[in-house]
């Protein structure tokens, strides 16, 4: 009998295989699902990123093991798009390094920065990953709840003295995933004097940096003074450009920091195959009209799903960004309950609450993922449903 290690056990993904499961019957059942439940994107990458990525693919020596933090060109692509999107300087040399998407950054952090017993503050709700990197390097969780009533921010006041003394590092995420809430460089600025005080390391995840509505813009936690002295950021191009698939994402900030996940990434992988960097200069340094109209595509959706769900009676508002909606349960019942009822009732496929953490009862995640006729389909049956 195999006998899984200590570390196994706080991995768990019971929730999210739970409902693959039901929605897996419903499938066989002869049921049309509606997927919106898993955050990953439907459409595809511009056509000038394609091409160079079959460019790379054609040519006989891009079969090596990359090795290095990044290919200098997208290493350089990544400080020239920080510079232009949000105003940040970053060395590409020190500041800057490419990761098999930014999800393996996030589960490897946890293990450069905290000893085991050592305090991780995470958002709960929030993405999977935030716990599951700092178990398995044996550090103690601190779950910091974010709510309507604090914006969705972390109270920072409400965290225990003794257990910011003991902290190692704090992640956030804004965009928000599952919550679609964004921050403020107000609250930014306070995140880093706090961090100043108590000595921790801050990771603020950025992947949902492009998608923002309504010509909002969500600031980089770097751009406010001293971030880059106490922070990292995770950023990625999995949802700005349609290449989730591909598994290219990025660290930028923080040099001491970045160096100590490069040394941990040189014992574990051999780095982004080099067509993949290749599509993602093309993709960080070519037209950004693609991004534009994903933005365009999400948005619409948004209005579609938001529009119909609230001439349902199901009250939501519209978020300012991200690919979620983040609603509460209309029916009084668990997350759980709720969304098995839905799924067996509509066809209509989301994640509940529960799934992201304690805080997240009472909602669910509803993901942007299927095309707009799909979308009105879902919202249609919902309205039949709930009427
Ligand atoms: C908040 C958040 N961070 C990180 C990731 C991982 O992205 P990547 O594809 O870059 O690993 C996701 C993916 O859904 C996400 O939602």
């Amino acid at each position: 009998m195999v006998q899984q290690a200590d570390r196994m056990r706080g991995l768990t993904s019971a929730i999210f295989s739970e409902i693959a499961d039901l929605q897996k019957k419903a499938i066989a059942s002869g049921k049309d699902v509606i997927q919106l439940s898993i955050g990953s994107p439907d459409l595809a990458p511009a056509p000038h990123i394609i091409e160079a990525l079959k460019s790379g693919a054609e040519a006989s020596d891009s079969y090596g093991y990359t090795l290095t933090k990044g290919r200098p060109e997208l290493l350089t692509a990544i400080a020239d798009w920080y510079k232009t999107k949000f105003g940040v300087e970053l060395d590409a040399d020190s500041e800057v390094h490419s990761l098999i998407g930014s999800q393996e950054g996030l589960a490897h952090i946890s293990l450069c920065l905290a000893n085991p017993g050592d305090y991780v503050l995470i958002p709960d709700p929030g993405y999977p990953i935030y716990s599951a990197g700092p178990l398995v390097a044996g550090a103690n969780l601190h779950r910091m709840c974010l709510t309507p009533e604090n914006g969705f921010l972390p109270d920072l006041d409400a965290i225990d003295e003794s257990i910011l003394k003991q902290t190692k590092l704090m992640i956030l995420n804004y965009p928000n995933n599952p919550l679609a809430a964004t921050a403020t460089p107000e609250f930014f600025a306070k995140v880093v004097a706090l961090a100043n005080r108590y000595d921790f390391i801050v990771c603020h995840d950025f992947a949902y940096s492009e998608l923002v509505f309504d010509g909002y813009r969500q600031a980089s936690f770097l751009s406010v003074p001293g971030a880059k002295e106490v922070g990292i950021e995770f950023n990625s191009l999995s949802k700005t450009y349609s290449m989730c698939g591909c598994r290219v994402g990025y660290v930028v900030g923080n040099a001491e920091v970045i160096s100590l996940l490069s040394r941990l990434k040189s014992n574990f992988d051999y780095g982004v195959f080099a067509p993949i960097q290749q599509a993602a200069v093309a993709a960080l340094t070519g037209p950004q009209d693609c991004v534009d109209n994903t933005v365009a595509i999400y948005q619409r959706r948004r209005d579609i799903l938001v529009d119909g769900l609230n001439q349902a009676g199901w009250k939501v508002e519209k978020p300012k960004a991200s690919m979620y909606i983040w609603a509460k349960v209309p029916t009084g019942q668990s997350s759980f309950d709720f969304t098995v009822d839905l799924l067996n009732n509509t066809g209509v496929a989301v994640i509940p609450g529960i799934a992201f953490g304690d805080c997240g009862e009472g909602y669910v995640r509803i993901a942007l993922v299927q095309p707009e006729e799909r979308i009105s389909e879902a919202a249609a049956r919902i309205k039949q449903w709930l009427r």
